[in-house]
């Protein structure tokens, strides 16, 4: 089977297809433009704009997909697209244009929630996770724990009670004048960062539930960086602080839901995912407390958004919907 996966929930406009004729999944094409840099320049993303991008981005990116993977639209067998959570006019542009595109293509339509999209980006591996898997959805909007049974059967087991992790990567990269979006660059300035020149909270990690705060953490940052102790060198050891601490809570959390439910299987997907010494110190966690877990990250331009976790996605919840019917949903859940 080849999908063709479309995906405009926020500021990258993507289309990947992708096929699972050999054993494993494989990405034919994989196209993201992103106007980041462009949203950049206002410190976040203005929808309107966003949106605006999405339309002139859309079907050159589509096309591109095609060519790249060296197919018509006649070697299509299905096409799945996000069709919420996200920017209303961001999505809309994603959606319309799968909705046209399946009616005149004659090709069965498969909607997916973006979320759930993000943990497929596990599935284009050769060692995919077993259910039952403790899922981390971490990214812009979303700091979430669930339960997986099978596909499309999962628990949500607790998340944020404010600022998401990827959000909050964000906020204190704004207050550290660095770029739009702020988790990368936190992440290289803490390099060669002291982690533990300044003493963060670490919110709700010794809460017994699975729930997380990071707006507290940024507040801490605010207070420094107000206060004006950011001077110099100082800057690169509050990023890795900022980091650090971060990790620390998500780790922890995460490692406590697979204690409870007794899993040894972890995935972790979203932006966030990208960051490198969240994976280092999610294994480092695991060895040292030797638990027979093996942890499934994708490698870093599968965690940020894209269209071949959509593609993924529906290889696996491949319930097709009448084209006509399908309706973009900026509010969608877990
Ligand atoms: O999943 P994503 O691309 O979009 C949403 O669905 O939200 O996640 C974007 C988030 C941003 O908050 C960004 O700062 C964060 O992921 N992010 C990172 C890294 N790369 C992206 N955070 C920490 N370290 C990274 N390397
Ligand atoms: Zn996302």
């Amino acid at each position: 089977m080849v999908i063709l996966g479309i995906e405009t929930s926020c500021d990258e406009t993507a289309a990947a297809i992708l096929t699972n004729n050999q054993k494993r999944i494989t990405i034919l094409s994989n196209i993201v433009a992103s106007s980041a840099s462009l949203q950049a320049k206002y410190g976040g993303i203005i929808p309107e704009q966003a949106a605006r991008e999405q339309i002139k981005a859309i079907i050159p990116v589509i096309e591109e997909s095609l060519r790249q993977a060296k197919l018509s639209p006649n070697g299509l067998d299905a096409i799945a697209v996000t069709y919420g959570p996200g920017l209303i006019g961001s999505l809309l542009v994603g959606v319309e244009t799968a909705k046209t595109l399946a009616l005149v293509w004659n090709k069965p339509l498969i909607p997916i929630n973006h979320l759930i999209g993000h943990f497929y980006a596990n599935w284009i591996a050769d060692a995919t996770p077993k259910f039952p898997c403790i899922g981390l959805l971490v990214s812009g909007g979303h700091t979430d724990l669930v339960l997986f049974t099978d596909h499309g059967k999962y628990k949500y087991l607790g998340g944020t009670r404010d600022d998401a992790a990827g959000e909050c990567f964000d906020k204190c990269a704004r207050l550290l004048g660095l770029s739009y979006p702020g988790g990368p660059e936190i992440s290289k300035l803490a390099q060669k960062g002291d982690p533990e020149a300044f003493n963060l909270p670490r919110p709700m990690i010794d809460s017994k539930d699975l729930e997380f705060s990071f707006s507290g953490l940024k507040t801490a940052v605010a207070n420094i960086v107000h206060s004006g102790q950011v001077t110099g060198d100082s800057k690169k050891h509050l990023a890795a602080s900022i980091e650090t601490a971060i990790i620390d809570v998500l780790v922890d959390k995460t490692i406590r839901a697979a204690k409870i439910h007794k899993v040894k299987n972890i995935m972790i997907a979203g932006g966030v995912a990208a960051n490198q010494k969240l994976a280092s110190q999610f294994q480092l966690t695991i060895n040292n407390e030797q638990l027979s877990i093996k942890l499934h990250i994708p490698p870093p331009n599968l965690c940020t958004d894209n269209a071949a976790m959509i593609a993924a996605a529906a290889f696996f919840i491949n319930q097709p919907v009448d084209p006509l019917n399908l309706q973009a949903d900026p509010n969608l859940t877990l």
